[in-house]
């Protein structure tokens, strides 16, 4: 499957775009040529990022939606498909991290967290498969995580919702490749964004914080993953050094992410 290098005439639907990621992908997707759609529930936010698109000479709608519900996701793919008529690129950046303990977790909010990172993810696929397949082509751009391919302790169903975008797209790039439709899965590591913010920050060792990369360079890093038709990529790259130790020594791996994440965890044995 080619990679997307012309943006020119093409529609990209983006989530998660009034913030971090999903913002500078949405930016940056705009800047090369494409007509965007603006997804989030924040609507002022995403109101704010149209008229800096619009005012630079661009194209964008605004889409209010909660990717958590189906019937919202549906009637916003139906929104896209009203005002441009196609839909080319489906990014899908929204979703939330929260650290803490699983002992600790209320049920339903692990359920939520579900129903938004990876539902929200697979729902939006759907809608997108249609108009994709009537034109033979299409491109798919999952954010799992970096906890999406190693378990994290503080994370752990955030984890789960991630390891299960890994999941889906892995699939589905296998899956919807006859149908012209290219999946490339991002596994972010520290991306600087306001995910990140003072409580999760306090549950983080103080040394893997000096792994932030700024949002531009997450983005350039993907765009140029998803024009070589690349099927995943590790933000910041180097990274994926990491899954081949974890692959060959997980042992090694686990004892080691344990001894940097657990001595930080005040109330692990409470
Ligand atoms: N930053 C990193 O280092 C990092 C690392 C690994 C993975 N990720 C993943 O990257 C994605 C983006 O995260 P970020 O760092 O950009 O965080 P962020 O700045 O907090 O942005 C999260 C975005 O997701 C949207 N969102 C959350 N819940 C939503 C819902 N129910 N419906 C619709 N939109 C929703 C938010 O919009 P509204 O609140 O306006 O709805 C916001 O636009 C997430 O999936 C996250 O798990 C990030």
């Amino acid at each position: 499957m080619a990679g997307l290098r012309d943006f020119d005439d093409r529609v990209a639907v983006v989530t998660g775009a009034s913030s971090g990621l999903g913002r500078g992908l949405a930016r940056a997707i705009a800047a090369r040529g494409a007509k965007v759609a603006l997804v989030a529930r924040r609507a002022e936010r995403l109101e704010e990022l149209a008229a800096e698109i619009r005012g630079a000479g661009g194209t964008a709608l605004v889409v209010a939606c909660d990717v958590g519900s189906p019937p919202e996701i549906e009637r916003a793919a139906a929104t896209v498909l009203d005002e441009y008529g196609r839909l080319d690129v489906l990014v899908n950046a929204a979703g939330y991290a929260r650290h803490g303990l699983f002992k600790d977790q209320d049920p339903a909010d692990a359920e939520r967290m579900m129903r938004v990172n990876y539902f929200g993810v697979a729902n939006w696929v759907r809608a997108a498969l249609g108009p994709m397949r009537e034109r033979g082509e299409g491109w798919i751009v999952n954010v799992s995580s970096f906890a999406g391919r190693l378990g994290q302790p503080d994370e752990a169903t955030y984890a789960a919702t991630k390891f299960a975008v890994t999941g889906l797209s892995e699939s589905l790039a296998m899956e919807l490749e006859p149908l012209g439709i290219h999946v490339l899965c991002v596994y972010p590591v520290l991306v600087r964004t306001e995910m990140f913010d003072e409580a999760t920050l306090a549950r983080m060792p103080e040394r893997t914080k000096n792994s932030f990369i700024e949002v531009e360079e997450f983005c350039d890093t993907v765009l140029a993953a998803l024009e070589r038709g690349a099927y995943e990529v590790t933000v910041p790259r180097r990274f994926g050094l990491v899954y081949l130790i974890r692959l060959l020594f997980p042992g090694m791996m686990r004892r080691q992410t344990a001894a940097i994440r657990l001595p930080i965890l005040p109330d692990l044995r409470s």
